[in-house]
Protein backbone atom coordinates (compact mmCIF):
# COMPACT_ATOMS: atom_id res chain seq x y z
CA UNK A 1 0.00 0.00 0.00
CA UNK A 2 2.79 2.03 0.80
CA UNK A 3 4.56 1.66 -2.25
CA UNK A 4 1.12 2.30 -4.39
CA UNK A 5 0.96 5.38 -2.38
CA UNK A 6 4.63 6.92 -3.18
CA UNK A 7 3.87 5.67 -6.95
CA UNK A 8 1.05 7.63 -7.03
CA UNK A 9 2.24 10.72 -5.42
CA UNK A 10 5.20 10.88 -7.50
CA UNK A 11 2.95 10.18 -11.08
CA UNK A 12 0.44 13.37 -9.46
CA UNK A 13 3.57 15.76 -9.05
CA UNK A 14 5.17 14.24 -12.54
CA UNK A 15 2.07 14.97 -14.31
CA UNK A 16 1.38 18.01 -12.40
CA UNK A 17 4.79 19.29 -14.08
CA UNK A 18 4.16 18.91 -17.32
CA UNK A 19 0.62 20.10 -17.07
CA UNK A 20 2.58 23.08 -15.93
CA UNK A 21 5.19 23.14 -18.58
CA UNK A 22 2.27 23.08 -21.31
CA UNK A 23 0.40 25.32 -19.39
CA UNK A 24 2.80 28.73 -20.55
CA UNK A 25 1.66 30.51 -23.31
CA UNK A 26 4.35 32.40 -25.61
CA UNK A 27 3.01 35.83 -27.29
CA UNK A 28 5.62 36.23 -30.32
CA UNK A 29 5.06 39.38 -32.68
CA UNK A 30 7.15 39.02 -35.48
CA UNK A 31 7.73 42.20 -37.82
CA UNK A 32 7.29 39.90 -41.19
CA UNK A 33 9.41 37.59 -43.10
CA UNK A 34 11.35 39.82 -45.36
CA UNK A 35 15.01 38.21 -45.04
CA UNK A 36 16.80 34.86 -44.98
CA UNK A 37 17.94 36.51 -41.57
CA UNK A 38 14.49 36.80 -40.83
CA UNK A 39 13.21 33.79 -41.75
CA UNK A 40 16.44 32.29 -39.42
CA UNK A 41 15.24 34.11 -36.39
CA UNK A 42 11.32 33.19 -36.52
CA UNK A 43 12.69 29.55 -37.15
CA UNK A 44 15.16 29.35 -34.29
CA UNK A 45 12.18 30.88 -31.54
CA UNK A 46 9.38 29.29 -32.83
CA UNK A 47 11.11 26.09 -32.69
CA UNK A 48 12.40 26.11 -29.01
CA UNK A 49 9.37 27.10 -27.63
CA UNK A 50 7.76 24.32 -29.49
CA UNK A 51 10.47 21.70 -28.28
CA UNK A 52 9.52 23.04 -25.07
CA UNK A 53 5.84 21.79 -25.16
CA UNK A 54 4.96 25.52 -24.74
CA UNK A 55 2.13 26.97 -26.75
CA UNK A 56 3.16 29.46 -29.14
CA UNK A 57 1.15 32.31 -30.64
CA UNK A 58 3.08 33.78 -33.79
CA UNK A 59 1.96 36.96 -35.38
CA UNK A 60 3.26 37.81 -38.38
CA UNK A 61 3.00 41.70 -38.95
CA UNK A 62 3.94 42.03 -42.57
CA UNK A 63 6.06 44.79 -41.76
CA UNK A 64 3.13 46.99 -40.24
CA UNK A 65 3.34 48.55 -37.46
CA UNK A 66 -0.15 48.99 -36.97
CA UNK A 67 -0.70 44.81 -37.12
CA UNK A 68 1.88 44.44 -34.51
CA UNK A 69 -0.03 46.99 -31.93
CA UNK A 70 -2.95 44.88 -32.74
CA UNK A 71 -0.90 41.61 -32.37
CA UNK A 72 -0.11 42.68 -28.52
CA UNK A 73 -3.44 43.89 -27.49
CA UNK A 74 -4.51 40.72 -28.52
CA UNK A 75 -1.64 39.17 -26.40
CA UNK A 76 -2.94 40.74 -23.54
CA UNK A 77 -6.81 40.02 -24.21
CA UNK A 78 -5.68 36.39 -24.66
CA UNK A 79 -3.45 36.42 -21.38
CA UNK A 80 -0.82 35.37 -22.48
CA UNK A 81 2.21 34.31 -19.87
CA UNK A 82 5.16 36.12 -21.88
CA UNK A 83 5.36 38.54 -24.86
CA UNK A 84 8.49 38.37 -26.88
CA UNK A 85 8.94 41.15 -29.28
CA UNK A 86 10.80 43.09 -32.45
CA UNK A 87 9.55 46.50 -33.67
CA UNK A 88 9.10 46.70 -37.33
CA UNK A 89 10.34 50.71 -36.43
CA UNK A 90 11.79 52.36 -33.68
CA UNK A 91 9.32 54.99 -32.58
CA UNK A 92 5.63 54.72 -31.50
CA UNK A 93 5.31 51.79 -28.83
CA UNK A 94 5.01 53.51 -25.76
CA UNK A 95 1.49 53.20 -25.50
CA UNK A 96 1.04 49.82 -26.23
CA UNK A 97 3.98 48.33 -24.49
CA UNK A 98 2.88 50.39 -21.14
CA UNK A 99 -0.70 48.23 -21.87
CA UNK A 100 1.74 45.45 -21.65
CA UNK A 101 3.44 46.42 -18.46
CA UNK A 102 -0.07 47.46 -16.73
CA UNK A 103 -0.86 43.25 -17.68
CA UNK A 104 1.95 42.42 -15.86
CA UNK A 105 2.93 40.27 -18.61
CA UNK A 106 6.80 39.62 -18.71
CA UNK A 107 8.48 41.00 -22.29
CA UNK A 108 11.25 40.15 -24.14
CA UNK A 109 12.54 42.89 -26.07
CA UNK A 110 14.12 41.20 -29.26
CA UNK A 111 16.50 42.14 -32.13
CA UNK A 112 15.22 46.13 -33.03
CA UNK A 113 14.94 48.20 -30.09
CA UNK A 114 12.27 50.59 -29.48
CA UNK A 115 13.20 53.76 -28.46
CA UNK A 116 10.64 54.17 -25.30
CA UNK A 117 12.97 51.06 -23.98
CA UNK A 118 14.15 53.28 -20.94
CA UNK A 119 10.51 54.08 -20.00
CA UNK A 120 9.54 50.36 -20.01
CA UNK A 121 9.63 47.48 -17.85
CA UNK A 122 10.88 44.09 -19.86
CA UNK A 123 12.46 41.29 -18.96
CA UNK A 124 16.00 41.11 -21.14
CA UNK A 125 16.36 42.99 -24.56
CA UNK A 126 18.66 40.83 -26.97
CA UNK A 127 19.79 42.29 -30.20
CA UNK A 128 22.66 42.98 -32.73
CA UNK A 129 24.69 45.97 -32.28
CA UNK A 130 23.62 47.68 -35.59
CA UNK A 131 26.01 50.13 -35.22
CA UNK A 132 29.15 48.60 -34.95
CA UNK A 133 27.82 46.61 -37.61
CA UNK A 134 27.81 49.68 -40.31
CA UNK A 135 31.23 50.69 -38.68
CA UNK A 136 32.70 47.29 -39.23
CA UNK A 137 31.05 47.32 -42.96
CA UNK A 138 33.03 50.71 -43.37
CA UNK A 139 35.91 50.19 -41.67
CA UNK A 140 36.45 46.33 -43.83
CA UNK A 141 35.81 48.35 -47.02
CA UNK A 142 38.15 50.88 -46.46
CA UNK A 143 41.08 48.28 -45.24
CA UNK A 144 40.08 45.96 -48.25
CA UNK A 145 40.57 48.83 -50.87
CA UNK A 146 44.28 49.28 -49.01
CA UNK A 147 45.27 46.30 -49.09
CA UNK A 148 43.78 46.10 -52.82
CA UNK A 149 46.73 49.15 -53.04
CA UNK A 150 44.02 51.46 -53.91
CA UNK A 151 44.24 53.61 -50.86
CA UNK A 152 44.74 56.97 -52.78
CA UNK A 153 42.29 56.12 -55.58
CA UNK A 154 38.72 58.61 -55.45
CA UNK A 155 36.02 56.07 -54.64
CA UNK A 156 32.48 56.34 -55.43
CA UNK A 157 30.36 54.00 -52.83
CA UNK A 158 26.42 53.78 -53.26
CA UNK A 159 24.51 52.08 -50.46
CA UNK A 160 21.16 49.87 -50.19
CA UNK A 161 19.63 50.90 -46.62
CA UNK A 162 17.46 49.26 -44.56
CA UNK A 163 13.57 49.70 -43.95
CA UNK A 164 13.38 53.45 -43.18
CA UNK A 165 12.67 54.66 -39.32
CA UNK A 166 14.42 50.51 -38.33
CA UNK A 167 17.29 50.60 -35.78
CA UNK A 168 19.08 47.79 -38.16
CA UNK A 169 18.74 50.35 -40.47
CA UNK A 170 19.55 53.99 -39.01
CA UNK A 171 22.04 53.02 -37.04
CA UNK A 172 23.89 50.67 -39.66
CA UNK A 173 23.89 53.98 -41.75
CA UNK A 174 25.20 56.00 -38.76
CA UNK A 175 27.71 53.68 -37.75
CA UNK A 176 28.94 53.29 -41.55
CA UNK A 177 29.12 57.26 -41.94
CA UNK A 178 30.81 57.81 -38.76
CA UNK A 179 33.67 55.90 -40.64
CA UNK A 180 33.11 57.68 -43.86
CA UNK A 181 33.19 61.26 -42.51
CA UNK A 182 36.08 60.46 -41.17
CA UNK A 183 37.93 59.96 -44.20
CA UNK A 184 38.50 62.03 -48.11
CA UNK A 185 38.68 59.10 -50.51
CA UNK A 186 35.25 57.15 -50.26
CA UNK A 187 32.22 59.68 -51.16
CA UNK A 188 29.20 58.13 -50.70
CA UNK A 189 27.17 59.37 -54.20
CA UNK A 190 24.04 57.42 -53.79
CA UNK A 191 21.61 56.07 -50.47
CA UNK A 192 18.49 54.50 -50.63
CA UNK A 193 16.36 52.29 -48.80
CA UNK A 194 15.48 48.72 -50.36
CA UNK A 195 13.72 47.65 -47.29
CA UNK A 196 15.82 44.88 -46.50
CA UNK A 197 14.40 42.40 -49.07
CA UNK A 198 16.16 40.96 -52.60
CA UNK A 199 13.59 42.62 -54.78
CA UNK A 200 13.58 45.98 -54.00
CA UNK A 201 17.70 45.71 -53.28
CA UNK A 202 17.21 44.71 -56.99
CA UNK A 203 15.14 47.21 -58.28
CA UNK A 204 17.35 50.12 -56.48
CA UNK A 205 20.76 48.58 -57.43
CA UNK A 206 19.46 48.99 -61.52
CA UNK A 207 18.49 52.81 -60.92
CA UNK A 208 21.46 53.18 -58.87
CA UNK A 209 23.69 51.73 -62.11
CA UNK A 210 21.23 53.60 -64.47
CA UNK A 211 22.19 57.36 -62.69
CA UNK A 212 25.72 56.24 -62.00
CA UNK A 213 28.65 54.58 -64.48
CA UNK A 214 31.43 54.67 -62.01
CA UNK A 215 29.85 52.71 -58.92
CA UNK A 216 33.32 51.33 -57.09
CA UNK A 217 31.83 49.84 -53.74
CA UNK A 218 28.35 48.92 -52.86
CA UNK A 219 27.58 48.68 -48.92
CA UNK A 220 23.78 46.74 -48.45
CA UNK A 221 22.64 47.20 -45.01
CA UNK A 222 21.80 43.15 -45.08
CA UNK A 223 22.89 40.34 -47.44
CA UNK A 224 19.65 39.91 -49.12
CA UNK A 225 19.81 43.12 -50.81
CA UNK A 226 23.02 42.51 -51.92
CA UNK A 227 21.92 39.46 -53.37
CA UNK A 228 19.59 41.21 -55.25
CA UNK A 229 21.74 43.67 -56.25
CA UNK A 230 24.06 41.02 -57.87
CA UNK A 231 21.31 40.22 -60.30
CA UNK A 232 21.12 43.88 -61.11
CA UNK A 233 25.07 44.16 -61.65
CA UNK A 234 24.84 41.43 -63.72
CA UNK A 235 22.19 42.22 -65.52
CA UNK A 236 23.99 45.73 -65.90
CA UNK A 237 27.44 43.72 -67.54
CA UNK A 238 29.38 44.56 -65.13
CA UNK A 239 31.29 41.87 -62.55
CA UNK A 240 29.47 41.64 -58.90
CA UNK A 241 32.67 41.44 -56.46
CA UNK A 242 35.39 42.95 -59.01
CA UNK A 243 33.97 45.53 -60.79
CA UNK A 244 32.07 46.32 -57.46
CA UNK A 245 33.13 45.70 -54.14
CA UNK A 246 29.93 44.27 -52.53
CA UNK A 247 29.82 44.77 -48.68
CA UNK A 248 26.69 43.23 -47.07
CA UNK A 249 25.56 42.32 -43.34
CA UNK A 250 23.74 39.16 -41.79
CA UNK A 251 26.18 36.51 -42.82
CA UNK A 252 23.54 34.31 -44.01
CA UNK A 253 25.12 31.02 -46.20
CA UNK A 254 23.12 32.50 -48.90
CA UNK A 255 25.88 34.97 -48.63
CA UNK A 256 28.42 32.70 -47.90
CA UNK A 257 27.76 31.06 -51.44
CA UNK A 258 28.51 34.36 -53.37
CA UNK A 259 31.60 35.27 -51.49
CA UNK A 260 32.66 31.70 -52.45
CA UNK A 261 31.80 31.85 -55.80
CA UNK A 262 33.42 35.03 -55.91
CA UNK A 263 30.69 37.61 -56.59
CA UNK A 264 30.35 39.21 -52.93
CA UNK A 265 33.32 40.64 -51.19
CA UNK A 266 32.14 40.83 -47.13
CA UNK A 267 29.78 40.16 -45.02
CA UNK A 268 29.19 41.73 -41.16
CA UNK A 269 27.61 39.43 -38.81
CA UNK A 270 24.32 39.99 -37.37
CA UNK A 271 23.05 37.33 -35.49
CA UNK A 272 19.20 36.10 -35.41
CA UNK A 273 20.01 33.04 -33.08
CA UNK A 274 18.26 34.30 -29.36
CA UNK A 275 16.03 31.47 -28.58
CA UNK A 276 18.94 29.43 -26.04
CA UNK A 277 19.02 33.12 -24.15
CA UNK A 278 15.37 33.61 -24.02
CA UNK A 279 14.02 30.05 -23.16
CA UNK A 280 16.33 29.60 -20.00
CA UNK A 281 15.19 32.77 -18.75
CA UNK A 282 11.46 31.93 -19.39
CA UNK A 283 12.31 28.54 -16.88
CA UNK A 284 14.12 31.12 -14.73
CA UNK A 285 11.39 33.26 -14.40
CA UNK A 286 9.08 30.22 -13.99
CA UNK A 287 11.02 29.23 -10.47
CA UNK A 288 11.05 33.10 -9.37
CA UNK A 289 14.28 34.09 -10.51
CA UNK A 290 14.80 37.70 -11.57
CA UNK A 291 16.91 39.84 -14.11
CA UNK A 292 19.00 42.78 -14.60
CA UNK A 293 17.53 45.48 -17.28
CA UNK A 294 19.88 45.60 -20.06
CA UNK A 295 20.56 44.88 -23.99
CA UNK A 296 22.74 42.02 -24.59
CA UNK A 297 24.56 41.95 -27.82
CA UNK A 298 25.61 38.21 -29.24
CA UNK A 299 29.23 38.07 -30.47
CA UNK A 300 29.44 38.48 -33.93
CA UNK A 301 32.31 38.33 -36.65
CA UNK A 302 32.93 39.51 -40.35
CA UNK A 303 33.54 37.11 -42.89
CA UNK A 304 34.97 37.56 -46.21
CA UNK A 305 36.66 36.72 -49.59
CA UNK A 306 40.27 37.33 -48.40
CA UNK A 307 40.79 36.66 -44.81
CA UNK A 308 42.62 38.55 -42.27
CA UNK A 309 41.81 41.85 -43.43
CA UNK A 310 40.90 43.99 -40.17
CA UNK A 311 37.94 45.72 -39.49
CA UNK A 312 38.20 46.90 -36.10
CA UNK A 313 39.21 51.04 -34.67
CA UNK A 314 42.83 49.82 -34.02
CA UNK A 315 43.04 47.57 -37.15
CA UNK A 316 43.60 44.69 -34.86
CA UNK A 317 40.24 41.91 -35.72
CA UNK A 318 40.62 40.11 -38.43
CA UNK A 319 38.38 38.84 -40.67
CA UNK A 320 37.34 35.19 -41.13
CA UNK A 321 37.69 33.90 -44.71
CA UNK A 322 34.18 32.40 -45.62
CA UNK A 323 35.32 29.32 -47.48
CA UNK A 324 36.74 27.78 -43.95
CA UNK A 325 33.44 28.10 -42.07
CA UNK A 326 30.87 27.69 -44.75
CA UNK A 327 29.65 24.21 -43.27
CA UNK A 328 28.90 25.42 -40.21
CA UNK A 329 26.55 28.21 -41.35
CA UNK A 330 23.12 26.32 -40.75
CA UNK A 331 21.07 29.23 -42.14
O1 LIG B 1 16.87 43.77 -37.61
C1 LIG B 1 17.74 42.88 -38.21
C2 LIG B 1 17.66 43.04 -39.68
O2 LIG B 1 16.35 42.80 -40.12
C3 LIG B 1 18.50 42.09 -40.50
O3 LIG B 1 19.75 42.58 -40.82
C4 LIG B 1 17.72 42.02 -41.75
O4 LIG B 1 18.11 41.04 -42.67
C5 LIG B 1 16.38 41.88 -41.19
O5 LIG B 1 15.37 41.87 -42.03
Amino acid sequence: MKKFLTIAIALVLVIGCVANASAITVGFSQVGQESDWRTANTDDMCAAIEAEGWTLVYDDAQQKQENQVKALRNFITQGVDYILFTGVVTTGWDEVLKEVNEAEIPLFLLDRMPDCMDEIDYVAAFGGDFLEEGRRMARWTINYLAAQGRADEEINVVILEGTTGAAAATDRTKGIMEVLDKQDKLKVIASQTGNFTRAEGQAVMESFLKAHEDIDVLLAENDDMALGAIDAIKAAGKVPGKDIIIVGCDSVKAAFDAIVAGEMNCTVECNPLYSSAVIPMIKGLEEGKTYEKGVVHPEEGVFCMDGGIPYDEAGELLSVKAADVIDERKY
